[in-house]
């Protein structure tokens, strides 16, 4: 069977920076290694006045269709994955295909066009929705443009704050990929929350804490069903695994639950129970309240052991580089892990062609997603046509009043206007609400 998958993928970073531990801490009071320590991050990026998800996605689009040499005919699907979005009727992708139709002499009238919604883990919907369309041979030989584009802003002084981000990752889904083939099974865990929710307003109404909690719960349940399917994971079969990441912290918590699960009763758990004991066993318990203590105790001594760091360090610390300097990104964020990933391997000069990724997706409401992908020969090249160095290197760096008056500018209950921070270069740019952005 031809391999379906993705064959190229861009990035587009919003254009400003805020220092975490340097600029933001210090105005909320508070120790810097929180965030470079506890949350994991360094920076955040937000948009400069002039940009909005329309635009970081076109260019994120343009980008990867001028790179392949890509014409609008050759493209018969677009999809947009936000909950960032501004149009209750108009799906973002139509705004899109109207940017990208300026620079091409064709257009975008024969591509189905669409906008899926499901929190952060739409893009990834996104592209299962793209592989299938594929598979059901509906493609006419045409490729899916899939774009996950969002600015993850929330109140101010509210807890999520610190995990915010801006920009968005354009994908081209094909047959015969260049970077990643997927995987054919998936497991799912999906129940409906309430803990992190927008319904009619622009910034999220939060309970943070519970948040954590429930994506650990799903990412738990959908790495059983995967492998209710596919079979038992064995990590050493997996180079890296690429999460949901809205912030590295969260991604050291599901890594450690997914490390535990996986070596349950496995010669892994055996070599470490001299150190650590063996997993407490939920039937040993004569309550729910004794077992958690004992699997609390657990997971922290197992944090600790050489045989979970290494792993650690080799299959996860290298999916968080980028997301360390951008934040959340939610519907492109598990995208950037896996371009960080690749990224670090081009860099130690590694071969992946072949290799496998553990992806895990999440969206809040909430569902998780686990799937397979293939490595592809293509990756090096793919991956070296990236400039994503360059372009969070040249952000704005901004002050406390920059960022207060970016953050009004960008409040839609605001009617603030502000002077950009950067000169747009050879980008499309915001034009108004309802309007396609011109490029400059
Ligand atoms: N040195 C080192 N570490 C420190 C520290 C210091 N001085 N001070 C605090 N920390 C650690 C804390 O111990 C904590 O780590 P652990 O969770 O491992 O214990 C971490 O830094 C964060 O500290 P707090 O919990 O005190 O931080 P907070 O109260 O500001 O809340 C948050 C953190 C709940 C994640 C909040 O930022 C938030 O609500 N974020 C938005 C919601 C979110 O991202 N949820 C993630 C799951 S939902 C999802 O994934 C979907 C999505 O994209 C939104």
């Amino acid at each position: 069977m031809t391999a379906v998958g993705i064959d190229a993928i861009e990035i587009w970073t919003g254009n400003l920076k805020l220092d975490l531990p340097g600029t933001f801490a210090p105005q909320k009071g508070e120790d810097p290694e929180k965030y470079t320590k506890g949350l994991g991050l360094n920076a955040s990026s937000f948009p400069d006045s002039y940009e909005d998800i329309v635009t970081m996605g076109a260019n994120a689009a343009h980008r990867l269709m001028d790179r392949k040499g890509l014409e609008p005919d050759d493209i018969g699907r677009i999809d947009v994955a936000t909950e960032s979005s501004f149009d209750n009727s108009k799906p973002v992708s139509t705004y899109v295909a109207g940017c990208l139709e300026q620079v091409y002499d064709g257009d975008f009238h024969h591509a189905n066009k669409g906008e899926r919604k499901f929190a952060c883990i739409a893009g990834t919907q996104s592209l299962d929705d793209a592989y299938n369309w594929i598979r059901a041979g509906r493609n006419r030989g045409r490729s899916a443009l899939v774009i996950a584009t969002d600015t993850a802003l929330y109140a101010r002084g509210d807890a999520g704050e610190a995990t915010q981000g801006a920009g968005a990752v354009a994908m081209l889904i094909s047959e015969d990929p260049d970077l990643v083939e997927l995987s054919a099974e998936q497991g799912y865990g999906s129940a409906d929350e309430t803990d992190f929710l927008k319904p009619n307003q622009q910034f999220p109404s939060v309970d943070g804490k519970r948040s954590v909690q429930v994506y650990l719960a799903r990412m738990r349940e959908a790495l059983e069903d995967y492998e209710s399917v596919a079979g038992d994971v064995h990590l050493d079969d997996f180079a890296y695994a690429p999460f949901h990441t809205p912030f590295p912290g969260m991604v050291r918590k599901a890594a450690l639950l997914a490390y535990r699960h996986v070596i349950r009763n496995t010669s892994v758990e055996d070599e470490l129970a001299d150190d650590i004991g063996r997993q407490p066993r939920a039937e040993a318990f004569d309550t729910d309240d004794e077992y958690r203590d004992a699997l609390r105790d657990y997971m922290d001594s197992l944090k600790e052991t050489d045989r979970y760091q290494e792993w650690y360090a080799e299959a996860i610390d290298p999916t968080l580089s980028i997301s360390r300097e951008v934040g959340n990104w939610y519907t492109g964020s598990v995208h950037i892990a896996r371009v960080s990933a690749l990224k670090e391997a081009l860099e130690d000069g590694r071969d992946m062609a072949g290799e496998r990724l553990l992806v895990g997706s999440y969206g809040s409401g909430a569902q998780a997603e686990i799937h397979a992908e293939i490595v592809q020969d293509g990756w090096e090249e793919e991956i070296d046509a990236l400039n994503v160095d360059e372009q969070l290197a040249e952000r704005y760096d901004m002050d406390w009043a920059d960022y207060e008056e970016i953050h009004d500018a960008h409040n839609h209950e605001m009617d603030v206007d502000v002077e950009e921070f950067t000169t747009p270069s050879e980008e499309f740019v915001f034009d108004g609400w309802g309007r396609m952005g011109e490029r400059k």
